[in-house]
């Protein structure tokens, strides 16, 4: 073990002694201590699902890349063990960056990840180097691989960026390993770029499988690649976007196209966003046993780093699980079915009469799975224009999510959650409205609400500051719904 690690790991395990259970969401993962930014490793390995996060123990903000670590057995709740890896070998000392995981054959796990490095170039000037590295361990312990690194940016096409050439997604197909890792061109263009090797070890360069033409945002970081059988997809997390609508926003965005292969070419049919929200990047996949496809996210984006309970020893936290399906070529995002175990009592009101402001009886906490539905046939005591639901609430503070009729968008909004920092706080989906009705699923984990809206034809996810003892819950129309809810506390 090196010494880095080894510090990093008698910090955590004195430090996580402080933070009580209640000073963290219940069945979202946050860093043992300090930072977290991406999901890693996302994998199964010797009966338990792993994930790995990019994670700074020493500080609640991003700085020396280590790869923390939890093992779960049902993804709802997870256990820490120790950090997996810290920056501190020739090929990663300015970080071990985003990657994932795989079982070999021979029932070791292996991890890939980018290594970043300071080259100094013939000028003085110091130009940062990204490559791609592996470590094998045994669930618990890894070893970096002695010559680490096994893809070298050198090996990129000419006009490719090396420092931008990032988080390699590991698979195996007919017996042979690939990986997909995001990089650009001098203008900035996103690619992703494929790789294959018998030994996880000598890698060749396949091709570059997609171009983003400079059509959604710029470098495409944290690829994924789902085999859906005929359908395959491709997952990014693309920066620097321009407000596009009600799709993508400014900034850094998630996004999912759907394809088909052609003679090995990938061929897009259709692009869409992972999440509507404000607050989710980076998803990892995986595929189950019983054959779902889950992704997993950071809960947080970039710009919005500043939004933060200065009082919590803790930041950066995972979204739930997601299990993805395509119907009719379009995603359906839902939580993971698995929550279903931790419901600790229901409570359930049936054309239930909403009117100014409404609180009912038991509906009320932090942790909650909270499904309304919402049908809008117009009469006189059904009738209205918008559908308010409060959460966190209480005298001075609550965030929303709000329903216009008028315009069939969702709204999620926190600016009034307590936030002292001018942080983006609300953002406006589109839904479709062309039943009648409107479902709305929120799921509530202390610090986050994230928001499945019809079966899991959008999502949107936020973070939320507020003081846990805001537990108020309040449902508001400017006319009258008669609407049908089921609460789900959560242990
Ligand atoms: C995405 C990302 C990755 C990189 C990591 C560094 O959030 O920028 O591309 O590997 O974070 O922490």
């Amino acid at each position: 073990m090196g010494s880095k690690l080894d510090k990093a790991i008698e910090y955590e395990n004195r430090e996580s002694k402080k933070i009580t259970e209640k000073m963290r969401p219940s069945f979202h993962l946050t860093p043992r201590t300090g930072w977290m930014n991406d999901p890693n490793g996302f994998s199964y390995f010797g009966g338990l699902y792993h994930i790995f996060y990019q994670y700074n123990p020493y500080s609640t903000v991003w700085g020396p890349m280590h790869w923390g670590h939890a093992v779960s057995k049902d993804l709802v709740k997870w256990d820490y063990v120790d950090a997996a890896m810290a920056p501190e070998d020739s090929f990663d000392e300015a970080g071990c960056f985003s990657g994932t995981a795989i079982a070999t054959d021979d029932n070791k796990h292996l991890l890939i990840y980018t290594g970043v490095t300071k080259a100094v170039k013939e000028d003085g000037s110091v130009e940062e180097r990204q490559d791609q590295c592996i470590a094998i361990g045994d669930g618990i312990t890894y070893t970096k691989y002695k010559n680490n690194p096994v893809i070298k940016s050198d090996s990129l096409p000419d006009g490719f960026s090396k420092k931008d050439f990032r988080d390699p997604k590991i698979w195996k197909e007919n017996g042979k390993y690939y990986c997909i890792i995001g990089s650009r061109t001098a203008d900035g263009d996103g690619k992703l770029v494929t790789y294959s090797s018998k030994d996880a070890i000598n890698w060749d360069f396949e091709k570059v499988l997609y171009s983003n033409n400079m059509r959604h945002g710029k470098m495409w970081e944290c690829p994924d690649y789902v085999d859906l059988g005929e359908k395959k997809l491709l997952i990014a997390s693309p920066q620097d976007f321009e407000h596009d609508d009600f799709e993508f926003y400014s900034g850094n965005n998630t996004i999912c196209v759907i394809g088909h292969l052609d003679n090995g070419d990938f061929v897009e049919e259709k692009v869409q966003t992972l999440d509507n929200g404000i607050d989710y990047y980076a998803p990892e996949s995986i595929r189950t046993e019983d054959g779902r496809t889950i992704l997993i996210g950071w809960m947080q984006n970039w710009d919005t780093c500043n939004y933060r309970n200065e009082n919590l020893p803790w930041f950066g936290q995972f979204s739930i699980p997601r299990e993805i399906t395509l119907v009719n070529d379009t995603l359906y995002i839902n939580p993971i079915r698995e929550l279903k175990k931790y419901y600790t009592s229901t409570i359930e009101y049936a054309n239930q009469l909403i009117g100014s402001k409404t609180v009912l009886k038991g509906v009320c906490g932090r942790t909650l799975d909270l499904t309304v539905e919402i049908p809008f046939i117009s009469n006189s005591e059904n009738a209205f224009n918008q559908f308010k639901i409060n959460i966190a609430e209480n005298e001075r503070y609550c965030s929303s999510v709000i329903f216009d009729k008028i315009n069939s968008t969702v709204t999620i909004d926190r600016i009034n959650s307590g936030t002292r920092r001018a942080v983006l706080c609300n953002r406006t989906c589109k839904v479709d409205t062309a039943d009648n009705k409107l479902k709305l699923r929120l799921i509530i984990d202390r610090f986050s609400v994230e928001v499945f809206i019809n079966d899991g034809q959008r999502v949107m996810s936020m973070c939320i500051a507020t003081d846990v003892g805001a537990e108020g819950i309040s449902f508001c129309c400017d006319g009258k719904a008669i609407v049908n809810i089921s609460a789900n506390c959560l242990r």
